[in-house]
């Protein structure tokens, strides 16, 4: 008989792998203990803007005209209990309040209340990212709570998705890695997985620790390859040199490789910034803190990025304050083709203007909503016409291809100051100059 798979809270990640699980062709129940995003869901609506994931929900969802069924989603850790053989944990696990360390209360918490109910036989699997030890942890923790007892097993398997590319990238993986215990957790989870294996996704076993650290290191070599090319920037400033050049042919060396090379005004969202913090702080409770600090240099090359583009701004308006001077912001999320506006860099240079006193106006795609819940005090304009209009400055810092696409000249003859500053080095210089645009990027302080 087919496994029958539960999704054990449905943001981002369990959304999008409850959703691939039932295209796999597998019989799959959603919990969560939010009841707007299970009604959401029921109805087929995703809480998020995700490209192609409504449409495979719509094509799975039972109750929704052709759908094949396959996917329900309830709110009792019962039901989940006794309909799944196989339950992944998707729940996030954000930044402590104050704190460098993860929260991993939600994790706890969903394999608390999922456990007590487990009557029978079942694999349970960890997609979060934690720190490493937790499976560990967790693992003990599930035998002692699930009446089933030593019948009941826990494996890791983190998530590598990236938000954008989530469908795909639940669909078809890179690369799919589990720690586990045993040889059955390794059959059921080959399993699961046996579409993408098929395809040619490599299947990597590994022991609990070392499943975890994959997920937090490939994370901490992400971050670092974008602060180093930002920390090239900021030579190239000093130095008079172009990064964007100097990424390119640094790419061409595939030791190298030219992605993750895109100098700007650095990295945000929920992963990157809060997983290194995270990971420096297991490392700390490890005795092995000095492996980790040059994180710490990683995370401050970032954070600068963002005060650069402030200063940037205020340089080119002439040096003095911002009081007086209208900003336009073309981007608030933190990255194209998502409605993500955590830690978002693009924001964060928009609010820190306005707080000094500059007249923002902020203008995204799909994130406009999202900004404006957690920023209300900033000028939001419905296109990026109106942003623009009257603008002595604008701001390219989120790089949507609707950007890429805009007609300089239309935007030139609305603008007070014809006068953009690109912080994500993704417009064409050439165009904008042609449409009579001052145009200024990070790092390229000759091109
Ligand atoms: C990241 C990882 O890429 C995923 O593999 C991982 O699964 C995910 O975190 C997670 O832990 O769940 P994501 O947060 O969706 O995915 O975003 P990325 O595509 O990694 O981009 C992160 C940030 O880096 C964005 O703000 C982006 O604008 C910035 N970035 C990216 C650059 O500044 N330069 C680059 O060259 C690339």
């Amino acid at each position: 008989m087919a496994l029958k798979i539960t999704v054990i809270g449905t943001g981002y990640l369990g959304a999008t792998h409850a959703a691939a699980m039932a295209e796999l062709g597998f019989e799959v129940l959603g919990l969560d203990v939010v009841p707007d995003k299970i009604e959401m869901l029921q109805r087929g609506e995703v809480p998020m803007y995700e490209p192609g994931l409504e449409e495979l929900l719509r094509k799975h969802v039972a109750g929704i005209e052709g759908a094949s069924g396959r996917l329900r989603f309830t709110m009792d850790p019962a039901e989940a209990a006794d309909f799944g053989d196989v339950h992944f944990i998707c729940v996030n696990t954000p930044q402590k309040h104050g704190e460098y360390a993860c929260d991993m209360s939600y994790v706890d918490s969903a394999l608390e209340s999922l456990a007590k109910h487990l009557t029978r036989p079942a694999l349970v699997v960890g997609k979060s990212t934690v720190p490493v030890g937790s499976a560990d942890r967790l693992a003990a923790r599930l035998t002692e709570l699930a009446p089933a007892g030593d019948q009941v097993e826990l494996a890791w398997n983190p998530e590598f998705l990236r938000e954008g590319f989530a469908v795909k990238d639940t669909l078809h993986p890179d690369r799919i890695v589990v720690g586990v215990r045993s040889e059955h957790a390794e059959r059921v989870l080959r399993e699961v997985y046996a579409t993408p294996i098929a395809e040619g996704s490599p299947f990597v076993v590994t022991d609990f620790p070392t499943s975890e650290l994959v997920k937090t290191s490939a994370n901490s070599f992400l971050a670092t390859k974008i602060s180093f090319i930002n920390a090239m920037a900021e030579v190239c400033e000093a130095a008079g040199g172009d990064v964007v050049k100097l990424a390119e042919a640094l790419g061409h060396d595939d030791r190298i490789g030219k992605k993750f090379l895109r100098a700007g005004i650095g990295f945000g969202g929920g992963c990157l910034p809060k997983d290194i913090r995270a990971f420096m702080a297991r490392a700390g409770e490890l005795g092995a803190d000095q492996a980790l600090t040059f994180l710490r240099e990683i995370d401050s090359i970032n954070m600068r990025r963002r005060g650069q583009m402030v200063e940037m701004a205020r340089e080119a308006l002439g040096g003095g304050p911002f009081l007086g001077k209208r900003v336009a912001v073309l981007g608030a999320t933190f990255k194209p083709d998502s409605d993500d506006v955590r830690d978002s860099p693009a924001l964060n240079v928009a609010g820190q203007i306005h707080l000094q006193g500059g007249q923002v106006t902020v203008y995204d795609p799909k994130g406009m909503a999202n900004a404006r819940r957690i920023f209300p005090t900033l000028g939001y304009a419905d296109t990026a016409m109106e942003a623009v209009r009257g603008a002595d400055v604008v701001l390219h810092l989120t790089e949507w291809r609707e950007f890429r696409e805009l007609d300089p000249a239309e935007l030139a003859s609305v603008a007070t100051t014809p006068l953009i500053l690109d912080g994500r080095n993704a417009l064409d210089p050439e165009a904008w100059r042609a449409a009579g645009w001052t145009y200024r990027a990070m790092g390229r302080p000759t091109a």
